[in-house]
């Protein structure tokens, strides 16, 4: 158990980011350093995935968002997305109570249409179950692309303007955010990216414009509450200018 930002036992003692987001990377490698198939990283990764959920609701963050499936990961071996489809089916149903007992809100951001019928029942489930629940939103992206996002807010303006709904000049950085998967959630503070790789992959691209961005080589089933005091530690010591000075 982390220590410094037990909110169980004493309010956390450094400033916490309101919305952090999380790239899970390094599950396939963490299995292959195993001599495992690539799946029991996935289902390894999923296990941290629930604790590491709980724990960020302990400690006090009001939103989280996990990339869990990305618009491009279709591309990889049909057994892998298999693999991931079962994992995202056992998780929706195994951590419904872990929602209920953390006061979890979760909400699903991206295109659900192409999940098969039984996982799209299981997100609708999981949202209406815990849309009155008032702690942490769990943002969790799937079949998520921060460019598809952002071209999907165009579609959405582009109709409002085409049905004289609103004026082109009505345009605007906040109009413009209401449209996203994301509307009504502060802007991203802190995107930690584990697995050791130093990129966005297309995740909250609009979202994180301004967030602290925190990489780190341990591969995400190794990630554990430690791991994560010591970077929400580093993230208090950063000076946000915001472009100022
Ligand atoms: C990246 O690791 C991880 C993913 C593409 C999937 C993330 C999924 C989970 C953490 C588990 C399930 C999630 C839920 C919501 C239950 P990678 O396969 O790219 O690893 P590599 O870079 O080592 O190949």
């Amino acid at each position: 158990m982390g220590v410094l930002f037990n909110k169980r036992e004493s309010e956390p003692q450094v400033s916490l980011p309101i919305h952090m987001g999380i790239i899970m990377d390094g599950n396939g490698r963490w299995a292959k350093r195993k001599g495992l198939p690539r799946t029991f990283g996935h289902k390894s990764g999923a296990k941290n995935f629930r604790s590491i959920v709980k724990y960020c609701s302990q400690i006090g963050i009001k939103h989280l968002t996990v990339y869990a499936f990305s618009t491009e990961n279709w591309t990889r071996p049909n057994e892998e997305v298999i693999a991931l489809m079962n994992l995202f089916e056992q998780y929706l149903i195994e951590a419904l109570s872990d929602f209920q007992n953390e006061n979890i809100k979760v909400k699903f951001l991206g295109e659900m249409e192409k999940f098969s019928s039984k996982i799209q029942n299981l997100i609708k489930e999981v949202e209406k179950s815990s849309q009155n629940l008032t702690g942490m939103v769990l943002n969790i992206a799937m079949n998520y692309g921060g460019k598809r996002e952002i071209v999907n807010a165009v579609k959405i303006l582009a109709e409002k303007v085409i049905k004289n709904d609103i004026q082109v000049s009505e345009i605007t950085e906040s109009s413009f955010s209401d449209c996203l998967y994301t509307a009504g959630q502060p802007d991203v503070d802190l995107v930690i990216r584990t697995g050791g790789e130093c990129r966005t992959s297309n995740f909250l691209i609009w979202q994180a414009a301004y967030a602290e961005y925190i990489f780190t080589d341990i591969l995400w089933p190794d990630f554990k509450f430690k791991d994560l005091d010591n970077i929400l530690t580093l993230y208090a010591k950063r000076k946000r200018r915001f472009g100022g000075v």
